[in-house]
């Protein structure tokens, strides 16, 4: 039995894979089937006190560029777009805590963290409802500065709009509601934040410095999608998006903000595969949530989840995630290090493996590749760009480090030499 235990700031999980808040815990019901499941943590439905967060616009989900298969009705595709118009929970805040109060012994019974999520207004608000959390048998609280429904027209006093996305983009106000919160309840603090930020490694320290013991990275924000046939923006206009299509946005942050800050990072928005899990983790992650992709396949897949990282360790023979976790932000290059440490590559054809299909030639952006009735690749003219070793059907390319740094800035100005930077084809002595 491998050991998937994790620390997450102050918090030890079990495992790393995490219940994102949203509807796969917003009853109850679905809180206890969460902790069943087994689920290291189970972040809950966002509760908040705004009318306009609780009742408008109603739950409606669409999938887009959802590839189905008649022949297996449980078959998802690996890639997708989901849209979503769906708000806070129905139940007000200190009305939820009763739902927590029920559950909190049962997870505890089982292991399993239960991590209350609530967006406030005003920090009487945050401080009562953080109490009330406390009081329910919440391990942690997730403080929702992340929630993409700015009141825009709907309220007529701002500060009413101060709730959720307000406090990513204004991280002074969040800090201030953090240092209370920090002040009054000893529950370790995660703050979800917006995509919509800005330099989210400055937005995690100003977070940290005010209490936070991690940050979750990241909800959902708006985006845009058009039906052509009818000109309509997809549910009605801009709104939260998320799907497999955005990990890598989400794994830079994470990477970003692992190396250059201490706080704990709980990785989200496109994670979909247990190999996402492993490559949030290695990207500096602690734990990794996961809301759509469980969704859409049910409460039984994160079992896969934690059976294919346990395959994984087993296999690479890791002992614990601690053996793997940041593994790839030690390895991130700086701007130094690639000029230092890359070297520049040339492409060379393996005339027995070539069909001569010109695949290759119809992506060399460098004019290198000539086709008869096999490829040829001119190395005085290659810029090492690889793409054609990549896309060729039958591997006939491979790569090759250049022991001569000159001729590769010769080959990249090869269509202009007469342009190039006077040192690129330096005079000969006496010319
Ligand atoms: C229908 C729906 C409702 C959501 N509700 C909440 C919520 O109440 N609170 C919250 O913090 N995030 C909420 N989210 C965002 C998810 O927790 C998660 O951050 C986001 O979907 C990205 O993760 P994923 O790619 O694993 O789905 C919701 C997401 C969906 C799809
Ligand atoms: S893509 Fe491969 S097989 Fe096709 S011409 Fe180029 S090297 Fe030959
Ligand atoms: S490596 Fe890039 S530049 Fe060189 S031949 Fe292939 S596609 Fe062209």
């Amino acid at each position: 039995m491998k050991d998937l235990s994790v620390t997450v700031g102050s918090l030890t999980l079990k495992n790393p894979i995490v219940a994102a808040g949203g509807p796969l815990a917003g009853t109850a019901q679905h809180i206890r089937d969460c902790v069943d499941a087994g689920f290291g943590a189970v972040v809950t439905k966002t509760t908040s006190t705004p009318w306009f967060l609780k009742r408008y616009p109603r739950p409606y989900y669409r999938l887009l560029d959802y590839k189905k298969d008649s022949s297996d009705p449980f078959y998802v595709p690996d890639t997708y777009t989901w849209m979503h118009r769906e708000h806070n929970s129905v139940y007000p805040p200190l009305n939820f805590a009763r739902i927590i109060e029920q559950v909190s012994g049962y997870a505890k019974e089982r292991h399993c963290a239960l991590i209350g999520s609530y967006s406030a207004r005003g920090i009487d608000e945050w401080s009562e409802i953080a109490l009330a959390y406390e009081k329910a048998g919440c391990d942690a609280l997730e403080i929702n500065f992340c929630c993409p429904f700015p009141p825009e027209g709907l309220v007529k006093n701002p500060e009413e709009a101060h709730v959720g996305i307000y406090f990513t983009r204004n991280p002074e106000a969040g800090a201030e509601v953090l240092r209370r919160l920090r002040s009054i309840v000893k529950l370790p603090l995660f703050v979800k934040i917006s995509p919509d930020g800005g330099e989210f490694g400055q937005l995690a320290q100003v977070f940290a410095a005010a209490g936070a013991d991690g940050v979750t990275m990241f909800a959902n924000n708006k985006v845009v999608r058009v039906d052509i046939e009818t000109g309509k923006p997809v549910v009605y206009g801009p709104a939260p998006g998320t799907g497999p299509w955005i990990k890598a946005f989400s794994l830079r942050w994470t990477a970003e903000v692992t190396a250059r800050t201490n706080i704990a990072v709980m990785g989200n928005r496109g994670a979909t595969t247990w190999q996402d899990a492993i490559e949030f983790l290695m990207a500096g992650a602690s734990a990794v949530q996961y809301c759509t992709p469980i969704m859409l396949r049910g409460l039984g897949y994160v079992r896969v989840l934690l059976d294919g990282i346990a395959g994984y360790m087993e296999r690479r023979r890791f002992d614990s995630i601690a053996d793997f976790q940041g593994m790839a932000v030690k390895q991130l290059y700086s701007n130094q290090d690639l000029i230092d440490k890359v070297k520049a590559l040339y492409g060379e054809v393996d005339h027995g493996k070539c069909i001569g299909c010109r695949r290759c030639r119809d992506v060399c952006w460098y004019d290198a590749i000539h086709v008869a009735r096999k490829a040829v690749i001119k190395k005085k003219n290659c810029a090492g760009c690889s793409l054609c070793s990549q896309v060729c059907p039958v591997n006939a390319i491979q790569m090759h480090e250049r022991d001569n740094d000159l001729e590769h800035f010769q080959a990249l100005a090869s269509a202009h030499p007469e342009l190039a930077p006077e040192d690129f084809f330096p005079k000969e002595a006496g010319q």
